[in-house]
C-alpha cells in the first residue's frame, strides 16, 4: 500500500465512502434536472458533496475543485476536507460535471470525485486543456497531441487494423473545434458531437466496444482533464493533455501553482501519479451511467466506482427511501 504521512491510504476501505459522496451530490442535483437553473443545480451538488466528504476519515485537500478561493465559497482549491483524521489525501472533484446538461435534462451529466495519496494528483489551473484519449490495448506513444487530427485517426485505424471509416471520435461541439471536426471528417471517421461533459466523453473511449467511441479529442476544462485521467488510470487507456492559455490572467493561474513549462504535454502518469479511487454517479441518463431517479417513494442512482490499484470497476445501484 502507498504510505503517506503516518497513515496508509486504505483505498479499499475508503472507496465505498467515496461512492456515498458522489451519490449524495447526484441525488441533490437531480431535483433540479430540467429546471433551467444551472447555478441552483450546481449549488445543491456542491453542498451535498461537501457534507458527505466531511464525514470521511481523511485529511483531504481539494486540488481540483470549484475554483480558486476568491471565486468559490465551497470546495475551492486548497480547502481542507474530511474529519481531519486518517491519511493525507488529494481530492479532485466536480460535484456537477455538466451543469447545462442538468438544467436542460440532456444526457451524461455526472457527479465526479477522485482521491489519491497526498501529492499524487496534478494541481491543474482552471484553464482549457487540449486533450487526446484512447482506450486500453494500444501501444504507448501510438498517438500524440503533436499529430494532426487526421494523423491521429489514421494511426489509430492502423493499430486497430480497420479503415478510418470504422473509427469513431468524440468531440465537444464548439466553434473552436470547427477545423478539427472538418479534418476528422475528411478521413471518413465518424464523429459523436457532444454539447458538454468531456469527462464522460473520455470515459467512453475506455469502453469502446460498449459505447462505440474509440477516441476523444479537443479542448475542454483542465480540471475535467485530470478527473478523466483518474478514470482512465483505473479503467486502462491513454490520455494526454496540454494546457491552453488565452491571456495573462490564465498564465498567472498556472504560475501560482508552480507551472513554468506552459507547453508541456502531460501524460496520464503526470496527471495521476499514484493509486487513485474514482467515483462517478449519473445525474441525467446517459451512455455511461443511468441518471438519478425517483421511483415512487424511493431515490435510485447508479455509480461507477473504481480503484486503480486493482483495476476493479464496480457499477453500484443504490436505492434509498425518499424521506
Ligand atoms: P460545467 O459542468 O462546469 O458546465 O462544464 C461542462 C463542460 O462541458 C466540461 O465537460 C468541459 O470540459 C467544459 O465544460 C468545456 O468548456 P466550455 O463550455 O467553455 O467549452
Amino acid at each position: 500500500m502507498t504510505q503517506t504521512g503516518t497513515e496508509i491510504f486504505a483505498d479499499r476501505m475508503l472507496s465505498l465512502g467515496l461512492a456515498r459522496v458522489s451519490e449524495a451530490a447526484a441525488i441533490a442535483s437531480a431535483r433540479l434536472i430540467g429546471r433551467g437553473d444551472e447555478r441552483a443545480a450546481d449549488r445543491a451538488a456542491v453542498d451535498a458533496m461537501r457534507l458527505q466528504l466531511n464525514l470521511l476519515d481523511i485529511r483531504g485537500i481539494v486540488v481540483i475543485g470549484e475554483g480558486e478561493r476568491d471565486e468559490a465559497p465551497m470546495l475551492f482549491i486548497g480547502e481542507s476536507v474530511g474529519r481531519g483524521i486518517g491519511p493525507e489525501v488529494d481530492i479532485a472533484l466536480d460535484p456537477l460535471e455538466g451543469t447545462t446538461l442538468t438544467a436542460k435534462d440532456m444526457p451524461n451529466a455526472l457527479s465526479v470525485i477522485a482521491m489519491g495519496p497526498r501529492g499524487s494528483i496534478l494541481h491543474a489551473p482552471d484553464v482549457y486543456m487540449d486533450k487526446l484519449s484512447i482506450g486500453p490495448g494500444f501501444p504507448p506513444g501510438l498517438l500524440s497531441l503533436d499529430m494532426t487530427p487526421a494523423e491521429r485517426v489514421r494511426a489509430l485505424a492502423k493499430a486497430k487494423k480497420c479503415p478510418p471509416e470504422a473509427v469513431s471520435v468524440c468531440i465537444l461541439e464548439r466553434e473552436r473545434h470547427r477545423e478539427m471536426i472538418a479534418e476528422v471528417r475528411s478521413t471518413g471517421a465518424a464523429i459523436r458531437l457532444i454539447t458538454d461533459g468531456d469527462v464522460a466523453g473520455v470515459i467512453h473511449t475506455a469502453e469502446a466496444s460498449r459505447t462505440g467511441i474509440d477516441m476523444y479529442m479537443g479542448q475542454g476544462g483542465a480540471p475535467e482533464g485530470v478527473l478523466a485521467a483518474a478514470a482512465l488510470r483505473c479503467m486502462g487507456g491513454q490520455i494526454q493533455g496540454r494546457l491552453v492559455f488565452r491571456n495573462d490572467d490564465e498564465r498567472a493561474r498556472a504560475a501560482r501553482l508552480g507551472i513554468t513549462d506552459l507547453d508541456r504535454i502531460y501524460m496520464l502518469d503526470d496527471m495521476i501519479a499514484g493509486d487513485v479511487i474514482f467515483s462517478a454517479t449519473g445525474v441525467t441518463d446517459g451512455s455511461v451511467l443511468s441518471g438519478a431517479r425517483r421511483d415512487g417513494d424511493y431515490l435510485e442512482t447508479e455509480t461507477l466506482l473504481m480503484r486503480s490499484k486493482t483495476g476493479s470497476v464496480r457499477r453500484l445501484h443504490y436505492r434509498q427511501k425518499n424521506l
